[in-house]
């Protein structure tokens, strides 16, 4: 197998370390595709703070990773006119660390927080006043001498972005007037992407070609742009002037992406359900045993794309692999055998 191999590839969670990805990022709300629901809300509740001159509530920018939760943090500050200030929750460790940013934003500013999920709760009680009442409380001095100090913070708008809802407290969620959910993006969309992505980049691409790269992607825009690049590499090589569906076919297939884009890890996933535990139920934990991956890892990135696509379920008794799954691994043998089991066990499985 080779090392670049499809795992990192379509690892939505793999940033790209270089400035392409920035300079693809949409810069506006006309630019950004997709989530159309979220996008025509945001527009009104941006409109209204415009018009009452106020500043915009704080926003919850929830969903998996690399569907767009950084860049729309930017597009929300940029369509409000204000400078954003970005942090992220594991480098904010101190009390100090995080009243010094909120105590050094000006009026109207909005104040990024990427996984927010992370804080932690002596963090998160700062924020609780800050968010509310615009003030944070600082206590001063050690025993009997302690005091608290109230300090009154300019009027800032809260942007928090988390690819785990669930690990929220419900006071923390609460506290956001406007919860924003970014679901995985539909083909049509992922194929205006790539060819958006690949305007700017100055590479020519068939709309068949483009809408292959689309279908593999995971549903996920970073996915969308990191295939389109080396789909590309593929037509450059070959000394093509054009990326056709022939090279972006051959080149998807040399990155082991598969026809539904899942890649080795996501098939190593599925077949050790069918080939070590007969296609479920069996417990998440077992499954990550027998993989050697990161329960996280699994958690976030793979079992929802795998359960997105009808290849997995989740069932009270643990995760069982779906007909669908046998069918696209070619393991219809197993699922005979597997099914009739399950069939005992329990009949409301499929
Ligand atoms: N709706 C969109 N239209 C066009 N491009 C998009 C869209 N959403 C995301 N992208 C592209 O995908 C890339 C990844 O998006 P982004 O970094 O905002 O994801 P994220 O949700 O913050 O991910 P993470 O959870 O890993 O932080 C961006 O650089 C951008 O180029
Ligand atoms: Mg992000």
């Amino acid at each position: 197998m080779s090392d670049i191999n499809s795992s990192r590839l379509t690892d939505p969670a793999i940033q790209s370390c270089d400035n392409q990805e920035k300079s693809l990022r949409p810069e506006n709300l006309s630019q950004f595709i997709g989530q159309t629901k979220n996008t025509e809300n945001l527009k009104v509740f941006i409109e209204s703070a415009k018009i009452r001159k106020q500043t915009l509530d704080h926003v919850l920018l929830a969903g998996p990773p690399g569907l767009g939760k950084t860049t729309l943090a930017f597009i929300i500050a940029n369509e409000m006119g204000v400078n954003i200030k970005a942090t992220s929750a594991p480098i904010i460790d101190k009390a100090g660390d995080l009243a010094s940013i909120l105590t050094g934003l000006e009026e109207n500013d909005v104040l990024f927080i990427d996984e927010i999920h992370r804080l932690s709760p002596a963090i998160e009680e700062i924020l609780y006043p800050a968010m509310e009442d615009r003030h944070i409380d600082i206590l001063i001095g050690q025993g009997v001498g302690t005091k608290t100090i109230k300090i009154n913070l300019s009027p800032f708008t809260l942007i928090g972005a988390t690819t785990r809802t669930g690990l929220l407290t419900s006071a923390l969620r609460d506290r956001f007037g406007i919860p924003c959910k970014l679901n995985y993006y539909e083909p049509h969309e992922l194929e205006l992407i790539v060819e958006r992505s690949a305007e700017i980049l100055g590479y020519n691409i068939e709309h068949k070609a483009a809408l292959e790269i689309a279908r593999r992607s995971r549903r996920t825009p970073r996915i969308v742009n990191r295939l389109l690049r080396r789909v590309a590499d593929f037509a450059v090589v070959k000394g093509k002037d054009c990326i056709d569906n022939e090279i972006t076919i051959h080149a998807l297939t040399q990155l082991e992406v598969d026809e539904l884009g899942l890649d080795d890890m996501d098939r190593r996933i599925l077949r050790t359900i069918i080939e070590n535990y007969d296609g479920g139920p069996v417990g998440i934990k077992t499954i990550v045993i027998s993989i050697g991956e990161e329960l996280d890892t699994i958690e976030d990135y793979y079992e929802p794309f795998l359960v997105q696509s009808g290849l997995l379920k989740r069932t009270p008794r643990g995760r069982v692999v779906t007909k669908k799954a046998y069918k696209h691994l070619g393991l219809d043998e197993y699922m005979k055998e597997s099914v009739n089991n399950l069939l005992d066990k329990d009949s409301t499985l499929f």
